[in-house]
Order: structure tokens, then sequence, then C-alpha cells
């Protein structure tokens, strides 16, 4: 399980809960945060690179906890293993797709997620019409690795990015697409309650993801026996 930062530990924290007997390897890129600002052939790169560590300590499955790095580099790292590889992104956007009560979803990622369009064409694969706002966000990225999720700085940040979107487009869904921002979801609850005219269900990418992931371990044959270790490596 990979991610640039602290963010992919919002994906971790599920996977835990989800599937207590695996062993899971964790790897936050901290040296090389934040991916969101980055030209998509480094955050291949990166990718493809934290991969191969994750490969050479026997890894029978990969889950892009980042959705930067599942936008730009999913097809280069599935092409560079042998094993499944799981992004974020695609879970996330087919249960919102279908569970979006007026087809008004709204997406916060990073400068790079939001550029790649990959969040308008995983909601589009399922067929239905819908509105789709997407909105940068990339200093929540630092906020949630400095560890300010709560409080006057943060908020302040949470109403510039998000008062004129949730005002504007009445939406009934916001994704947060960037496995960063679930760390600051109060804050940004706290925002989206004073400012949306309109209830608003916020997602995000863990719980999907883990099932995703369980799914796939399972029709690969791939589940660890239930007696398995569970460690945790990071
Ligand atoms: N947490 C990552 C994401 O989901 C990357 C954030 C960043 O490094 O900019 O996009």
């Amino acid at each position: 399980v990979f991610d640039s930062g602290v963010g992919g530990l919002t994906v971790l924290g599920a996977l835990r809960a989800r599937l207590p007997a695996e062993r899971l390897i964790y790897l936050g890129d901290t040296a090389r945060v934040p991916y969101g600002t980055k030209a998509p052939e480094t955050v291949r790169r990166y990718a493809v690179n934290v991969t191969e560590l994750l490969i050479e300590r026997d890894c029978k499955a990969i889950v892009i906890a980042c959705n930067t790095a599942s936008a730009f580099a999913l097809e280069a790292v599935s092409a560079h293993v042998a094993v499944p590889v799981i992004d974020v992104i695609r879970p996330v956007a087919s249960a919102v797709a279908v569970s979006s009560t007026h087809g008004r979803i709204g997406v916060l990622g990073t400068r790079g997620t939001v550029a790649s369009g990959a969040y308008l064409r995983a909601l589009a694969r399922i067929g239905r019409p819908l509105h789709v706002a997407q909105q940068s966000c990339p200093l929540f990225v630092p906020l949630a690795e400095e560890g300010w999720t709560s409080g006057e700085v943060p908020t302040r940040v949470a109403e510039r990015y998000l008062a004129d979107l949730l005002a504007r487009e009445s939406l009934d869904s916001l994704v947060l697409g960037c496995t960063h921002y679930p760390l600051l979801r109060d804050v940004i609850a706290d925002v989206v309650g004073r400012c949306s005219p309109t209830p608003v269900r916020i997602h995000d990418s863990a719980e999907h993801t883990a099932d995703c992931v369980a799914r796939k371990l399972a029709a690969d044959g791939l589940a660890a026996a239930a007696a398995g270790d569970g460690s945790l490596g990071f």
C-alpha cells in the first residue's frame, strides 16, 4: 500500500479492518511528497519505483492509495508487475455515481488529479447523466502532513476552496478525491454544513477500496488464511 505521504493511511486503516489476517506493508514516500503538483511522467516514475520496493518485499498485490498516482500511473504500474494492482479512484467513483441522489457531484483533489480528468472518466463509466464539479485543494496536503487538521488555519483554507463551489453547484455528493483529505474531514464537513444550500454526503476512497481489494484477493485465490499473521510494516 503506498501514497506520497500519510494520506494513504486512511486507506490502510480500512484495509486493516476489512482484512485482519493480511500482512500489510505501507510506504509513504515522504521524501518526495507532494505528488499532486508534479508532472504526470514524474508521478509515474515515482509510482513504479515505489512499487518495485514493495514487490521486493514479496507483496502479492499493490494498492495505489494515492489518487494522483492512480490517475497518472495505474496503467504503468499494472504493466510493470505481475500481481493485481488496485487504485483508489474507480471504487469510490462507481459507488458515488450510483448513490448520488440528484446526480450533482463535487470532486476535490490535487491539481494533478483534477487536471487528469480521471474522476470524470470513472464517473462516466456508469452511464448515468451526471453534473460533476471539480476543485483542486493543494494546501490540504501540507496541512495534513503537518497534522494541522483542525482549528482556524485549515478552516479558513477550506472556506476559501469550497465556499463558492458549494454555493454555486447545489451538490448532493462530495468526493474527497485525495487520500490526505479525509484527515481534514471534520473541517471540510463543517464548511459544507455552513456553505452548502443543499444536503451533501461526503465520500472517501477508503472503504470502497478495501472492499475492492477483498473481492480481488478472493477472486484470484490470494486471500490469507483466517489465521494469517495480520502484521503491519511501515
Ligand atoms: N494523497 C495523494 C492523493 O490521493 C497525494 C497528495 C499529494 O502528494 O499531493 O492524491
